[in-house]
């Protein structure tokens, strides 16, 4: 699957070195609890568990790779968990390729291959890339209602909100 610039493949534990190379800026993690992942056998064993899914009929988990075309450089992962009706959707890219608009490349494709479905995002209300990034993609803040389990959300969060057009 490719945008204008990027290649975009489901998420593979052989991805977990490079994966785990490209996002271990502490950076990365300044805002997602520390660290994106603590060590490579660490992300081999996540995304392992990513790929298994929730084992539930009424949800699955998508995770893919974004790699630079140009180069072959892996950069990022897009994750979403999808429901019925609504879907959760994260991200998370590797220092040395922010400023570039590879993450609002990715996360546009991302939505446009989604279900028609109301999308939501938890931010971290210091993470500043992150809440420009949401606004540029039409998202909206919103609380989090109390029947749905926002799975990132973390005590202090933002929660956004963008609904089908
Ligand atoms: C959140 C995150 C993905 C944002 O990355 P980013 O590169 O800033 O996001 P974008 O792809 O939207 O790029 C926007 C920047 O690229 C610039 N840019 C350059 N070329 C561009 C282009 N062709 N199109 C769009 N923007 C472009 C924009 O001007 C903007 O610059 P700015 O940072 O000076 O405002 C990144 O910071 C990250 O992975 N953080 C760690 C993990 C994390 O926090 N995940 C989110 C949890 S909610």
């Amino acid at each position: 699957m490719c945008t204008d610039r990027l290649s975009i493949n489901e998420l593979e534990v052989g991805d977990a070195a490079e994966l785990f190379g490209a996002t271990e800026s502490p950076e990365v993690g300044e805002f997602i609890g520390g660290s994106y992942s603590p060590s490579v056998q660490a992300l081999r064993d996540r995304i392992e568990r990513m790929r298994a899914g929730s084992g539930r009929a009424d949800e699955s988990w998508l995770n893919y790779s974004v790699r630079v075309t140009d180069t072959g450089d892996l950069i990022g992962h897009l994750q979403a968990s999808v429901h019925s009706e609504w879907a959760e959707v994260a991200w998370v890219f590797g220092r040395p390729w922010w400023g570039y608009g590879y993450a609002n490349e990715a996360v546009t494709w991302l939505i446009e291959s989604l279900p028609s479905v109301g999308l939501w995002a938890t931010v971290d209300p210091g993470n500043a890339r992150s809440l420009r990034l949401l606004a540029r993609l039409g998202f909206t803040e919103t609380t989090v209602p109390p029947a749905r389990d926002v799975q990132s959300y973390d005590d202090g969060d933002r929660v956004f909100v963008r609904m089908p057009v």
